[in-house]
């Protein structure tokens, strides 16, 4: 996204939040407006929303993972955001990175042909002191070194096929 897009998008949530207010109850209409207007939520809205909000990142990828109206692009059954900010990336996310990548055979910013997992970077998820630090849709993950990749990833699958999700759903 370049510059003056986000400087637009800073101002439009500035703008909403202007209307709808400053604190956690108007998050769910805040993130409503956006899709509404933008048909999506992108990663740089979500971290706008969060510090303009004062609530904390997870919350805000959670919602919006949560509520299959709220749409963060097209999507696989599990987001898995990785947090690439500085003190995560000094903990060696890249690691962690290239091996979510070989494991899935996708990059970062594309979903498995199967349309199981996507593969998203996240900014700070407010995790810093324990780092590298992901969000699988809603759950938090810390300290995620590369030789638990996998390990996370078969829980998703396990999980998925324990509890696969209603058909039609997200
Ligand atoms: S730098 Fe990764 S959680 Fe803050």
């Amino acid at each position: 996204m370049i510059a003056t897009e986000q400087q637009n998008l800073t101002a439009e949530i500035a703008e909403l939040a202007g209307r709808h207010g400053r604190d956690r109850g108007a998050l769910m209409p805040i993130l409503q407006a956006l899709q509404e207007r933008h048909h999506q939520i992108s990663e740089f809205a979500m971290q706008e929303v969060a510090a303009l909000l004062d609530v904390h990142p997870v919350e805000v990828y959670s919602v919006v993972t949560f509520y299959a109206f709220l749409k963060a692009g097209k999507e696989g059954k599990f987001v898995i955001r990785l947090c690439r900010t500085i003190s995560c990336d000094m903990r060696e996310k890249d690691k962690v990175a290239r091996q979510m990548e070989n494991e899935l055979g996708i990059s970062f910013g594309q979903t498995t042909a199967d349309g199981m997992f996507t593969l998203e970077w996240a900014n700070c998820l407010g995790m810093c002191d324990q780092g590298p630090a992901m969000l699988v849709n809603d759950q938090v993950f810390t300290a995620v070194t590369f030789e638990k990749v996998h390990d996370v990833l078969e829980g998703c699958r396990r999980s998925f096929s324990v509890h696969p999700a209603p058909k039609g759903g997200h």
